[in-house]
């Protein structure tokens, strides 16, 4: 799918709305975000970006390569695929040797859920709550003085999940 997308097949997924709205939020009020802006950023991405692969959370390191990045992300995954605390605890280890030292680690989690529901399919999720995730980068080895943690409430209350959690932190070095 994502391969799709980067060849210019656009049927699968339409990224342009969530593309617009990271323009907006980039521009912070001070232009509006045009329709050459966003076929600017979607080129710009499909430029970039030079290999999909695939990711196994639970292997060491969890993809295939011998390099480290100066950023890794990971967005509802490292949180979506156990309710086991301390399996999360470790694929947090196994995600870390892809951050080069000083690197930067940006991620979401469900905040307060047991599961969610992605499409047809159910995940186990591990029931986190900010401190979690706070204790858990301190014990990883992340920078102290780097670690930012902060929550947005769910949208409505039927949600499986009471919010989602952001954090940032870099790599000691
Ligand atoms: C809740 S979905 C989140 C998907 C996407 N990141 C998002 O934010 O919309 C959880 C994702 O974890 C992936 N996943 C399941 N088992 C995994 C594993 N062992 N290693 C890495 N990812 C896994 C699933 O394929 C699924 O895409």
């Amino acid at each position: 799918m994502v391969n799709r997308w980067l060849a210019g097949d656009t049927g699968d997924f339409d990224w342009r709305p969530f593309i617009r709205h990271c323009l907006s939020l980039e521009a912070r009020g001070t232009r509006p975000v045009g329709d050459n802006d966003l076929k600017f950023r979607e080129a710009a991405i499909r430029r970039v970006v030079t290999r999909v692969t695939t990711c196994d959370i639970y292997a060491s390191p969890p993809v295939t390569t011998t390099r480290q990045f100066d950023v890794v992300m990971s967005h509802y995954c490292l949180d979506a695929v156990t309710n086991n605390k301390d399996e999360w605890l470790a694929n947090i280890l196994n995600l870390q040797q892809l951050i080069a030292p000083g690197g930067l680690f940006l991620f979401s989690s469900l905040l307060d859920a047991d599961h969610s529901d992605f499409g047809n399919t159910r995940y186990p999720n591990v029931r986190l709550f900010p401190d979690d995730v706070k204790q858990a980068l301190l014990d990883t080895g992340f920078d102290p003085a780097s670690i930012t943690v902060s929550t947005v409430p769910a949208d409505h209350e039927a949600r499986e999940y009471r919010g989602v959690i952001f954090g940032a932190a870099r790599l000691a070095g």
